[in-house]
């Protein structure tokens, strides 16, 4: 069997819904839209109103959740830095009838000004950010892609979380057409999460496909500092869907902050 190095993402797009399936993709819609419109954001009002809602997504992988928001009437844009997993975004949202605009483009290339109500970066997206600087970079653009007062919601994954279900585990997953190990270690002197994918694809016979993602682990702390340092004011920090405040055993904090 061939054995090949792909960038991370360009060969589990395929199977990322599907390895995905036990995430709750619209209840954690409907919190996002819930935080955003205890904040201001008139979501409610779309469907009744001439207003509109103008929702950017960075980092939206397969495009399942600015669907959501474009099937509640929101204008949305959504980039991803994976050509491959903003291939699969298009094709699902072909299927809307006002589709969001899906394009590619990284983190750092974020360059708009005053243009949402609000921005999301959901599923440990921000982890991708692997060096501090890098965080402030991101977290100073989307500030100025916000109109005044628009609404920024973001999680992270803990360092409870990669020492309990990420640090020297394997797992193994299969499905129509395919299947895949992933091996997961955490290294907790640079604070660094990898996963290793072997995967092998039906229609890519005879091939073992290997991607390598790195994520920095942040603490909280680290988050809160960045995000005073960019002038971006935190109104509630949560461990779950229910909006409970973040013990130290949260797998999971998402920020909600304002401009
Ligand atoms: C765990 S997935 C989450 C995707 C989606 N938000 C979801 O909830 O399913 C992480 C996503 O971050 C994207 N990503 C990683 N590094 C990125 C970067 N530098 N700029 C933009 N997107 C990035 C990946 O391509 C991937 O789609």
């Amino acid at each position: 069997m061939n054995s090949s190095r792909v960038a991370p993402y360009e060969a589990l797009a395929e199977i990322y819904d599907q390895v995905m399936s036990h995430v709750d993709y619209v209840r954690w819609t409907g919190f996002a839209m819930e935080v955003f419109a205890d904040h201001g954001i008139p979501l409610a009002e779309l469907m009744t109103a001439k207003t509109d809602v103008k929702i950017l997504e960075c980092a939206c992988g397969t495009g399942t959740v600015a669907g959501l928001f474009s099937m509640q009437g929101c204008s949305v844009d959504a980039f991803d830095s994976s050509p491959a997993m903003i291939e699969v975004a298009r094709a699902k949202g072909s299927a809307i009838s006002r589709a969001p605009h899906f394009y590619v483009a990284d983190f750092l290339a974020l360059d708009a000004e005053e243009c949402y109500d609000a921005v999301l970066c959901l599923y440990d997206s921000v982890n991708y950010l692997t060096k501090p600087g890098q965080l402030v970079d991101f977290l100073s653009r989307v500030r100025r892609a916000l109109k005044p007062d628009g609404l920024f919601l973001f999680d992270i994954c803990t360092e409870f979380n990669s020492r309990l279900n990420f640090s020297g585990r394997k797992e193994e997953g299969q499905g129509p057409g395919y299947h895949y190990i992933r091996r997961m270690r955490f290294y907790p002197d640079k604070m660094i999460q990898e996963n290793q994918f072997e995967m092998g694809l039906d229609d890519r016979p005879g091939e073992l496909i290997c991607e390598r993602h790195r994520q920095r682990i942040y603490t909280t702390g680290e988050i809160r500092r960045a995000l005073k340092q960019v002038k971006l004011m935190i109104l509630e920090e949560t461990e779950d869907l229910d909006r409970h405040p973040p013990t130290p055993e949260a797998l999971r904090v998402h920020f909600l902050c304002r401009r």
